[in-house]
């Protein structure tokens, strides 16, 4: 609605991941190219990690566009990976046009297998793309294991990428993974941008959207330090934070985005909240300090209850990291 007003093409800082808006920062890029390598060269396992809202479905988005300038490549794109087993197998087997429904599990894995190795002897390439990958149970992780097994003496037949949070990392870690994390030939990690980065983030996405000259009048530096501190440089935050700030620029009528109309936008989102709460990026240590603390006023507590039960509350407290709840980013 307030494209016109602005002299834009199009909506900046869209929320949906869309390739045509892909900003290459040094990361970002690097994670690209380490994604595009593992396939092409049929290395196996990537893996690629990265908070909420950081651009790692976007990172996808950008490969299979890449992907797609070959016809020698085929792929399936799982990213609801709260399935059983059986659903996994039949989901990636239709994603690759293949038969399915009304097969038993063997019977699913001998038709990826017979697909696999026809493609494998004409050189062609076959990936399995998982985003989300944290929500893989510990069960499907031993499925997509298995699927990595399906090599020849000389060639990995199927090119398998795992994109998730963090925790992700964690759970490749544990030992009932151990197997599967020898086999992850290349890693990547997604952070948040600094705020050269933020700058020229926001800048760039003003440009893809139209923006000539002008766009440094739409965002001022001061603004744009205000949007990097609410943000904190999370690539999502920054464009919920701009989009939102435009709305109200176009609100009042005027041209440039003040430092004012961030604030205004960060105390709606409620921004300055997660921030005291939720800083993983930058402040593990104070998180650190912070669960301390709170455990130890848990504990001060405690010693005014009776003891059972104050006992009980400081194990969970420190269990399950401080207690509170931690807003998304
Ligand atoms: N390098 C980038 N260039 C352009 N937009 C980006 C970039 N990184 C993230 N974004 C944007 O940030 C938002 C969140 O990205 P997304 O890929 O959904 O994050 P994730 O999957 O890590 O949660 C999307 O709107 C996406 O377009
Ligand atoms: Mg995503």
């Amino acid at each position: 609605m307030y494209k016109k007003f602005f002299h834009l093409t199009r909506n900046p800082f869209e929320l949906t991941p869309d390739p045509t808006c892909f900003v290459p920062t040094k990361r970002h890029n690097e994670a690209l190219a380490a994604l595009y390598y593992g396939v092409r060269r049929h290395k196996g396992f990537v893996v690629v990690t990265g908070e909420v809202g950081t651009g790692k479905t976007l990172l996808i988005r950008c490969l299979l566009r890449l992907l797609k300038e070959s016809k020698e490549v085929a792929y399936a794109y799982v990213f609801n990976s709260r399935l059983t087993p059986a659903e996994f197998l039949q989901y990636i087997l239709s994603d690759f046009g293949l038969a399915a429904s009304g097969k038993n599990k063997s019977e699913l894995l001998l038709e990826l297998g017979q697909f696999l190795v026809g493609r494998g002897a004409k050189k062609q390439t076959t990936v399995l793309i998982i985003d989300e990958a944290h929500h893989l149970s510990a069960e499907l992780l031993e499925e997509v294991r298995l699927l990595s097994n399906l090599e020849t003496s000389d060639d990995k037949l199927l090119q398998i990428v795992l994109v998730g949070q963090p925790e992700l990392d964690e759970k490749l870690d544990s030992v009932g993974l151990r197997q599967l994390k020898q086999r992850i030939a290349l890693r990547a990690r997604l952070g948040a941008l600094d705020a050269d980065e933020t700058r020229g983030y926001i800048g760039q996405r003003l440009q893809i959207a139209g923006a000539d000259a002008s766009a440094n009048a739409l965002f001022p530096q001061q603004t744009i330090d205000r949007v990097f501190r609410h943000s904190r440089g999370f690539p999502r935050l920054i464009n919920t934070i701009c989009e939102n700030a435009l709305i109200t620029a176009y609100a009042r009528q005027i041209s440039s985005v003040s430092p004012g109309i961030i604030e205004d936008v960060a105390k709606e989102f409620r921004l300055d909240v997660v921030t005291s709460f939720d800083d993983r990026a930058g402040r593990q240590s104070d998180i650190e300090v912070e669960r301390v603390i709170s455990a130890l006023l848990d504990l001060f507590s405690a010693m005014r209850r009776p003891a059972l039960a104050g006992d009980l509350e400081i194990s969970r407290a420190v269990a399950s990291g401080t207690g509170r709840h931690e807003p998304d980013i």
